[in-house]
C-alpha cells in the first residue's frame, strides 16, 4: 500500500490542470477547463477538467477519475508506473518498499535487452560477416551516415548467436523471451527470431528501442519479420522514426508504408516521414500523427493496394484535426524509388503541389467512367455530390463544384443545390445521432444490472448518495447504520462504496487521488462521471435518506419484477426463502 501521505505530496506537486494541459489543450470556460477528449474522436470539446475536486470527465465517452487515473490511461500505464512518472516528474521517489514492480523492473530489463540486441546486430553489420548484408543496404543507395543514425544492423544466420551474446551480457532467457528476441523451440530449447536478416530498430519517442523489422536478403522466408507485441512494443501504438520526425518540428509529416522508404526519404533529407510497422495504419496511429502535425501527406506504394491504403487512411484522419495531401508517384512504385528515379528535387515538387485528399477522391470516382456518356457523367455526379456534402469548408467546397461544373461543361446552380439538399438532410441525421450519444452519455452505461440503456431513479440515487459521501463524508455515519454494499444494484457502486466505507471508517481522506490506488479505470470514471453531474446539487448529509429511500424503492420494485417472471418452481422456492426470513425486506 502506498501511505495516503505520498499520495497527498505526490498531488499537490502535480498540479491536474498542468498535468493535463501537457496532453491536452484546454480552454477556461466558467469553473471548468475543456478541451478535445485525448481517449476518443471528437470535435467539439467535450473533456472537461474540475478544480476544486480536482478530477476530470469526459462527457462523450464517460472515461473520467483523477490525475493518477488520467496518467494510466493515456500512458498506458499500471497504477505504480503512474505514480512513478508523477513522481519523478515532481522530483519525488517512490516509497520503494512492499508493492509488486516485477513488470515494470521486467520492462526496463526487457528495454536493456534491446538496446544490447541493436548494438550486436550493428556491430555485426560493420564486420567482415556482415559484408554482404552491408553491400546490400549500399546497393540500395543507403550512406554509412545513414545506416548508422538509424542504427541499421545484421542478424547472423546462426540459430543462438543473439542468444548466447546476451547470455554472455548477464540476461535471462525468461527476459529475452520476453523481448520476443528468442522463442522456445518444441525441444525446449530457446532460438533466435532474427536470423540472417538486415536489421531496423524500431525506437520510441524517448529514444528506447522497443522492436525491430528485419529484412531477407534473398527469396528464402517472409521479406519482412517484425518484432511480435511484447511489454514494451505495440504495433498498433507505434510509428517508425517518429522519434526522428519529431525532432524535425516540421508541422508535416509524410506517412510512407515501408521502413525502406522512410529511411530513403530521411536520406533525402524529408526528416519528417513515418509509417506503420508492417500494419495498415491504426486509429490509434492516426490520432498520434494528428498530435504532432497539422498536415499528414500520405505517401503510399502507387499500386492498387498502396491506392486502397491510401483511402482507408483518408477516412481515419477525416474524423480528425489534420488536413490530409496525397502524394501521387507516377511512375515509381514508391517514394524509395520516386527518389531514386527522379531526385529529392522533384519529390519536393511532388509534395508541395501534394494533391489533396479530395483531389484523390475525386480522381478515384472518375477512374472507370467514360464523362462523354450521359450514364458515367451522372453516376459520377451523383457520387461527387455525396463526397461534397462531406466538404465541411465552404470556399474549399465551392472551389471543387466549380470546377467540375467547368470540367464538364455544365451549370454549377445545378450541383450547388443538390449538395446543399444532402448537407441538410446530413445534418438532421447527425443532429439527431447527436442527441441519442449525449442522451447516452448523461445515462449510465456501466456495468449495471439493468437495462443498460435506461437509467433508473434508484441509479441516479446510488451515484448522488457516493457523490455525497466524497463531498460530505460526515455523513458516512449515518448511511453505514442503513446501508450495506449489497444495498448498490451496480457493482462498480459496491465497490466504490466497499472503498470509501473502509476510508471513511478509517478517518482517511476520500479525494478521487486517494481512491485510485484501490479501483480500476472504469470505476475512476464513474467516479468521475457523477462528480461531474453532480456539481449543481448540494448534496447536503440530510438528503441521504431520500437517496436510500429510492434505492429501497428500486430493489423493491425489482423484486416485484422479478417474481412476475418467475416460473412456478422459481417461485415456490422464492416463497419459501421468504418465509426462512432469507431474502427481502419489509419495508
Ligand atoms: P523493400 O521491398 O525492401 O523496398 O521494402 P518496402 O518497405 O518497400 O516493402 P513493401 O512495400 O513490400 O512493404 C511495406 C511494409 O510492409 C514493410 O516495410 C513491412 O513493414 C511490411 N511488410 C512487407 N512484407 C511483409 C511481410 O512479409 N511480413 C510482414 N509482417 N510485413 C511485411
Ligand atoms: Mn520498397
Amino acid at each position: 500500500m502506498i501511505p495516503d501521505s505520498f499520495i497527498e505530496k505526490l498531488k499537490d506537486a502535480n498540479d491536474i490542470e498542468q498535468i493535463i494541459s501537457s496532453y491536452v489543450s484546454l480552454k477556461r470556460r466558467g469553473g471548468r477547463l475543456m478541451g478535445l477528449c485525448p481517449f476518443h474522436t471528437e470535435k467539439t470539446p467535450s473533456f472537461t477538467v474540475f478544480l476544486d475536486e480536482p478530477h476530470y470527465y469526459c462527457f462523450g465517452c464517460g472515461s473520467g477519475g483523477d490525475v493518477i487515473t488520467f496518467i494510466r490511461n493515456i500512458e498506458h500505464l499500471d497504477y505504480i508506473e503512474a505514480l512513478r512518472l508523477l513522481a519523478q516528474r515532481a522530483g519525488l521517489s517512490l516509497p520503494e518498499d512492499d508493492f509488486d514492480d516485477r513488470s515494470a523492473r521486467q520492462k526496463t530489463r526487457v528495454l536493456e535487452i534491446n538496446r544490447e540486441a541493436a548494438r550486436f546486430f550493428h556491430s555485426r553489420l560493420i564486420s567482415e560477416s556482415g559484408r554482404p548484408a552491408l553491400s546490400y543496404l549500399t546497393g540500395r543507395g543507403l550512406s554509412v551516415k545513414t545506416i548508422k543514425r538509424f542504427g541499421l544492423g545484421y542478424s547472423p544466420p546462426g540459430w543462438e548467436e543473439l542468444r548466447e551474446h546476451l547470455s554472455g551480457k548477464g540476461f535471462l532467457l525468461e527476459d529475452m523471451a520476453a523481448a520476443e528476441l528468442v522463442k522456445r523451440g518444441r525441444n525446449g530449447g530457446y532460438y533466435d527470431m532474427f536470423r540472417g536478416r538486415v536489421m531496423f530498430p524500431i525506437m520510441d519517442l524517448r529514444g528506447n528501442v522497443i522492436g525491430f523489422g528485419g529484412r531477407a536478403m534473398g527469396e528464402d522466408g517472409p521479406k519482412y519479420l517484425n518484432s511480435s507485441d511484447s511489454l514494451v512494443f505495440k504495433k498498433s501504438r507505434n510509428l517508425f522514426a517518429l522519434n526522428f520526425a519529431k525532432a524535425a518540428k516540421d508541422d508535416t509529416l509524410i506517412l510512407g508504408e515501408g521502413y525502406m522508404d522512410v529511411i530513403a526519404m530521411h536520406q533525402a533529407g524529408f526528416t519528417n516521414a513515418v509509417a506503420t510497422l508492417g500494419t495498415s495504419l491504426t486509429e490509434e496511429q492516426a490520432r498520434l500523427i494528428s498530435q504532432y502535425a497539422r498536415r499528414v501527406i500520405i505517401a503510399y506504394d502507387s499500386d492498387g493496394a498502396g491506392q486502397a491504403a491510401t483511402k482507408r487512411a483518408i477516412n481515419l484522419f477525416a474524423q480528425l484535426d489534420v488536413s490530409v495531401g496525397v502524394a501521387e508517384l507516377k511512375g515509381a512504385k514508391d517514394p524509395d524509388e520516386y527518389i531514386k528515379t527522379f531526385g529529392a528535387a522533384r519529390f519536393k515538387l511532388l509534395l508541395d503541389s501534394g494533391k489533396s485528399a479530395l483531389d484523390f477522391e475525386i480522381a478515384r470516382l472518375k477512374q472507370n467512367r467514360d464523362m462523354n456518356t450521359p450514364e458515367d457523367a451522372v453516376a459520377f455526379l451523383r457520387d461527387f455530390c455525396g463526397l461534397m456534402a462531406e466538404v465541411e469548408n465552404d470556399l474549399e467546397r465551392g472551389v471543387y463544384i466549380a470546377n467540375v461544373a467547368r470540367e464538364l461543361d455544365m451549370d454549377k446552380q445545378g450541383i450547388l443545390s443538390t449538395v446543399k439538399a444532402a448537407r441538410l438532410k446530413k445534418y438532421t441525421k447527425k443532429r439527431k445521432k447527436e442527441t441519442h450519444n449525449l442522451l447516452n452519455a448523461v445515462q449510465d452505461n456501466g456495468r449495471n444490472r439493468e437495462n443498460p440503456h435506461k437509467r433508473s431513479p434508484g441509479l441516479v440515487a446510488e451515484d448522488l448518495l457516493l457523490s455525497l459521501l466524497i463531498k460530505n463524508p460526515d455523513a458516512h455515519m449515518k448511511i453505514r447504520e442503513e446501508l450495506s454494499s449489497d444495498d448498490f444494484a451496480n457493482i462498480d457502486n459496491r465497490a466504490i462504496f466497499t472503498v470509501l466505507m473502509q476510508r471513511l471508517g478509517e478517518n482517511r481522506p476520500v479525494e478521487p487521488a486517494y481512491l485510485s490506488q484501490e479501483l480500476d479505470n472504469a470505476q475512476m470514471s464513474r467516479i468521475g462521471g457523477f462528480l461531474a453531474k453532480s456539481r449543481e446539487l448540494s448534496l447536503s448529509p440530510a438528503q441521504a435518506g431520500e437517496y436510500i429511500r429510492a434505492m429501497r424503492a428500486e430493489k423493491d420494485k425489482k423484486t416485484s419484477d422479478e417474481v412476475r417472471e418467475m416460473t412456478a418452481e422459481e417461485y415456490r422456492q422464492y416463497i419459501a426463502s421468504l418465509q426462512a426470513g432469507k431474502i427481502g425486506r419489509s419495508n
